[in-house]
Order: structure tokens, then sequence, then C-alpha cells
């Protein structure tokens, strides 16, 4: 394994049977426990902000500052909420981490409930992964036998109860106060932030809610300092990340490496590109973020020098597509999951995206005329800012980008009278 990877994560994904608690506390598992409950719990969030952990759901929100807007002061109970709904097209790597390693995640959110004083926590899972969700509640069984979990935690005074809750499905409910309108037992739909769950969440009590990835990182920063953490990564983007490759690249897969690797280093550890191809397009954080180029292969895929380069790091979900890709056609399959996925609660995004996937279907098949385009970005003006959610500004990413890079495909299929591409050369969208 090349030194680029920093494995944490990731580290026990090989061994046999990873996701059995016997397994996980003989490397060590759960040792996080006890040095935390040795400090105070403002000392924990403090440690987490020292470590500059950022989340890692795609925001890139500071995780120990969100905490911290947790009102102490508030008689309310406080709940953590680990977004585990990962759904994003191309996104694969809390779905892995969880079918892995689920005592990773377990106790991440042990720790992380004491250090805002929750003594509730839900896991919100996908609901069509069953296989996630069984094993999360075997581990979730597994740490209650072992009093990792339930009353006076290892002796502590600590008691925490974890609930896995299986949504039903609908990407929308990955968007924070969808979820918990569906955890509420309500049709997932956003609400209106501020106020922000950290003062008003689930059943209007003050609410963390975290990514997969950022709640499994953070037994690892506590076992070994903030420090550590902080001394990996770039400046203001700290620390490591499981990068997931996708399409044509030769060894797909999930690549635990710091913040700050280049996509070109990420391809070298991938086996390269598909053999005889070359790279044309690629999203460096799934579907909703500006598509990228070749000439963007040595950006430091950091928070910063992605949204320089005009795209967003997101869920580091990288999706490449060689030179058999039609572009118009990918984004066209993308929109199309946007324009179904749309909770229709605002008139932006239900009515536009509609509209988006009339306006590119009609110029991927060839008809319409240039000013189409121009109606196309017009649309997208439409609906970015000016959507409930970010539902409705991520459906317009594929599309300005793709239009900003490859405006010449575009007219090439009003020239052509249809798609110019072989579709049986392109493994991509079959
Ligand atoms: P956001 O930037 O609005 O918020 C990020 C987090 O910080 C939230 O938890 C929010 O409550 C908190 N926050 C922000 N300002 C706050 C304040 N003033 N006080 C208290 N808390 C505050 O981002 P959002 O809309 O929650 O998420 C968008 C991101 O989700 C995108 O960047 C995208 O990459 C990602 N995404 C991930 C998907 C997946 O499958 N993992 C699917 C779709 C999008
Ligand atoms: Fe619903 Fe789309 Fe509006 Fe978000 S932007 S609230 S998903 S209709």
């Amino acid at each position: 394994m090349s030194d680029t990877l920093t494995p944490v994560l990731t580290d026990n994904w090989d061994t046999e049977r990873a996701w059995t608690l016997a397994s996980y506390e003989e490397r060590g598992g759960y040792a996080a426990l006890d040095k935390a409950f040795a400090m105070a719990p403002d000392d924990v969030i403090n440690a987490v902000k020292e470590s500059g952990l950022r989340g890692r759901g795609g925001a890139g929100f500071p995780t120990g500052m969100k905490w911290g807007f947790i009102p102490q002061d508030n008689p309310k109970p406080k709940y953590l909420v680990v977004n585990a709904d990962e759904s994003e097209p191309g996104t694969c790597k809390d779905i892995p981490l969880m079918m892995a390693s689920p005592h990773t995640l377990v106790e991440g959110v042990i720790v992380s409930s004491y250090a805002i004083r929750a003594n509730t926590a839900f896991i919100y899972v996908r609901g069509e992964v069953l296989h996630v969700i069984r094993r999360l509640q075997r581990a979730v069984q597994e740490a209650y036998l072992a009093g990792h979990l339930g009353k006076n935690i290892h002796g502590s005074g600590y008691d925490l109860d974890l609930i896995v809750h299986a949504g039903a499905g609908a990407y929308i409910c990955g968007e924070e106060t969808a979820l918990l309108e569906g955890l509420e037992g309500r049709r997932g739909q956003p609400r209106l932030r501020p106020p922000f769950p950290a003062v008003a969440g689930l059943y209007a009590s003050p609410t963390v809610i975290n990514n997969v990835e950022s709640i499994a990182s953070v037994p690892s920063i506590i076992v070994n300092g903030p420090s550590w953490f902080a001394g990996m990564g770039t400046e203001k983007s700290n620390g490591y990340g499981i990068f997931s490759l996708s399409g044509h690249v030769s060894t797909p897969g999930q690549y635990e490496a710091p913040l700050g690797i280049t996509l070109r280093e990420l391809i070298d550890l991938a086996g390269g590109m598909r053999e005889g191809h070359e790279l044309k397009f690629w999203t460096p954080g799934g579907s909703s973020t500006p598509l990228l180029t070749p000439e963007h292969l040595d950006v430091p895929l950091d928070f910063e020098s992605v949204g320089a380069a005009g795209s967003m790091l997101g869920t580091r979900a990288l999706q490449l597509f060689d030179e058999t890709t039609c572009v118009v056609r990918a984004v066209l399959r993308w929109t199309e999951f946007y324009k179904h996925e749309s909770c229709g609660k605002c008139t932006p995004c239900r009515e536009g995206t509609w509209w988006l996937v009339q306006t590119l279907a009609k110029l991927e098949k060839g008809e319409g005329s240039e000013a189409d385009l121009d109606l196309l970005l017009d649309q997208c003006d439409n609906i970015l800012g000016r959507s409930f959610c970010a539902l409705g500004d991520g459906a317009t990413s594929p599309i300005s980008s793709s239009i900003q890079h490859f405006r010449d495909e575009y007219l090439a299929h009003l020239t052509h009278g249809g798609c110019p591409f072989d579709p049986a050369a392109s493994t991509a969208f079959s």
C-alpha cells in the first residue's frame, strides 16, 4: 500500500469478520471511551475543535464548533443524530464504513453524545440498505451486551441509548431538517433554518446532526490526540478522509488519504484510468458539485482549493469519466435524478427541475437550437439561490459547469442531429 494512504477508518476493512465486537476490541476498539470519560465533556468538545475536524457529509462545517452551539443551559434533552442517509450519486463511503466497521461508528456516537450531554442518540440510515441496517442493529446489540451502551457505561455514571432508525428511501431525507421530520414520523421535507438544529432540532430540542464519517473519526482523535489529526491534511482542511473513486478507473473503491491529495495521485493509486482511455471530466464530490476537467488533476482535494477551482469538495465522491462518455447524456441522467427526488415543497425546484429535464432531453436528441442552451442556463439561474434547500442548487451544478467546459459538445448534438457518441463504447451510463 502506498505511503500516501493513511488508513485509520479503513484500517480493518480487510480483516476477517471485522464488523464483530470481538474483532474490533482485539484491535483496540472502545479504548476511546475510558479516555473520554476521564475528561470533562467540554474538554472533549475542545479536543475536537483543536483537531480541526470539519463535517465529512459535504459542507465541511467545523464539527467541534457545531457541538459548542448546543445550549447547555437549555433544560430540554439533547440529542445526537447521525446522518447515515448517504444517497448522493457517486457517494459510497459511509455505507462501506458501516458494513466493515460498525463499531467505529458506535464508539464515535458514545464519545460524541457524552461531549454534548445527550442520553439518546439515533443513527438515521437510508432505508434501501437493509444489509447495513441489520449490521448496525447487531453492532448496537453487541455494544449493549458488553456494557458500552445503556446505563452507567464503563462505571462512568453516564447513560446512553442508541436507536438505529431506517428511513423510507428519499434522497431529501439526507438534508438534515428533512431527516428530522422523517425521524419524527412526518413526510421528509426541509424546515426553515434558522433555527439550526443545534438550537431547535429533534422534538424542538438541541440536536447535533453529523455525518457517519465525521462521528467515526472522533475515537481516533480522542485516542491519538487532536494534534495528531491536525498534523494531517492542509492548513485549513485537517485530517484524513475517505475518497471514493468510481467510473472509468482501473480499481474503483475507497481510498483513505489526507485532505489535499490530488486526483492525479489518487488515479495512480487506483491503477490508472481504464486501459487505453483518458480522463475527460470528473466530479469532486458527487453529482451536485460542479464538474471539473483534466486541467484540474493537480488541484489539492481540500475545501479551499476545490472551491477556488470553481467546484466543491463535497463528499469526495470522485466520479471519473473517459472520452467515450457523452457529457450531455451524463448530465441528463443526473438531472432526471434530481427531478425525481425533488420533494415538491418549493416552486423553483419542483417546477424548475422538470423544465431542466425537458430542455436537456431535447438538446440530447439533437432537437432545438443554440437558443435552448441559453434557455437552460436561464432555467438554472431561476433555481440557483431561489430554492428552499441545497437540492435545487445542486441540480444546477452539473448543467452550468458542463456548458462552461463542454459547450461545443452540446452544439455537436445539434449539428449531428443527435448524440455523436457510440453508446456501446461507454460503460458509464449503460
Ligand atoms: P450547511 O453549510 O448549510 O450546514 C452544514 C452544517 O452546519 C449543518 O449541520 C448546519 O446545521 C450547521 N450550521 C451551519 N451554520 C450554522 C449556524 N450558524 N449555527 C448552527 N449550525 C450551523 O450545509 P447543508 O445544507 O446542511 O449541507 C449541504 C452539503 O451536503 C453539500 O455541501 C453537499 O456536499 C452535501 N450533500 C451530501 C449528500 C450525501 O449523500 N452525503 C447528499 C447531498 C448533499
Ligand atoms: Fe424540496 Fe427541492 Fe425545494 Fe429542497 S429545493 S425544499 S428538495 S422542492
